[in-house]
């Protein structure tokens, strides 16, 4: 685990824009994968700015979402599917239909699931996957208590977790779904690269556990110790118990 201390999170992003730039002039038809929330934010306004610049262009990637929220109408937008369009895809020259996020309107969730490991495995698999991480030392949805073999499934959100994303709610707790879909650890264990950035001493102990602590699916970022190629951008608040 290669662990980068930056002084904040625009200069982590240049970092993690660098990569994803190098990446994509190497191999311009790369799969990404997206994650939502606010610690990727600044890589997204980075990679906008490379793209309006003429640096990168994402015409022959593809990419997929880490997760999504079971039940919410199409047209919501906290619909992960329509944040990513606003924060990244709509604002580069991603192709019609290349990114795609777990349905979290199936009908059959099993089935929906199933399809979206597929679909990761025929793109040839994620070269470089976007991570934050919760409060609780989750990644995607993974909660506390998540199988560390897990593959893409529903998952039921902790209090925790809720209260986190209310401010995407109206500060309202109870309008945050209470599942989602989510890959799973060995499911975003099987990408190439693992890219986490995180701010802010609200995640501290979670940057610690992740770090440190022994691998435990209580801590289920804490899995990441076992993967051969992970980078973690953090400022110093979020390296406070380092
Ligand atoms: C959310 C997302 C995760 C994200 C995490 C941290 O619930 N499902 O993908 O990494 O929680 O969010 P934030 O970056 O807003 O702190």
């Amino acid at each position: 685990m290669e662990l980068i201390i930056q002084p904040g999170a625009p200069e982590s992003a240049r970092i993690v824009a660098d990569s994803i730039v190098a990446l994509l002039q190497r191999k311009p038809d790369a799969v990404l994968g997206l994650a939502t929330g606010s610690s990727p934010l600044a890589v997204y306004d980075e990679l906008v700015r490379r793209h309006e610049a003429g640096d990168v262009s994402f015409a022959q990637a593809r990419a997929f979402l880490l997760d999504e929220y079971v039940g919410l109408p199409a047209d919501h937008p906290q619909r992960y599917r329509n944040v990513i369009e606003t924060e990244l895809v709509g604002r580069v020259d991603f192709a019609e239909g290349a990114v795609q996020g777990p349905d979290g309107l199936a009908a059959d969730i099993p089935a929906a699931c199933a399809a979206y490991e597929q679909a990761i495995v025929d793109a040839g698999g994620v070269d470089l996957q976007i991570l934050g991480i919760g409060t609780d030392g989750h990644i995607a949805f993974n909660e506390p208590g998540s199988s560390l073999a897990s593959r893409t499934r529903i998952k039921t959100l902790t209090r925790q977790t809720r209260i986190d994303n209310a401010r995407f709610f109206d500060d309202d707790v109870e309008k945050v779904p209470t599942h989602t879909l989510t890959q799973g650890l060995a499911t975003i264990r099987a990408a190439r690269h693992l890219v986490l950035v995180s701010t802010g001493r609200h995640k501290a102990e979670a940057i610690h556990q992740m770090v440190e602590g022994p691998v435990s699916a209580m801590w289920p970022a804490s899995v990441l110790q076992h993967h051969p190629h992970v980078s973690v951008l953090v400022d110093p608040a979020a390296a406070a118990r380092l």
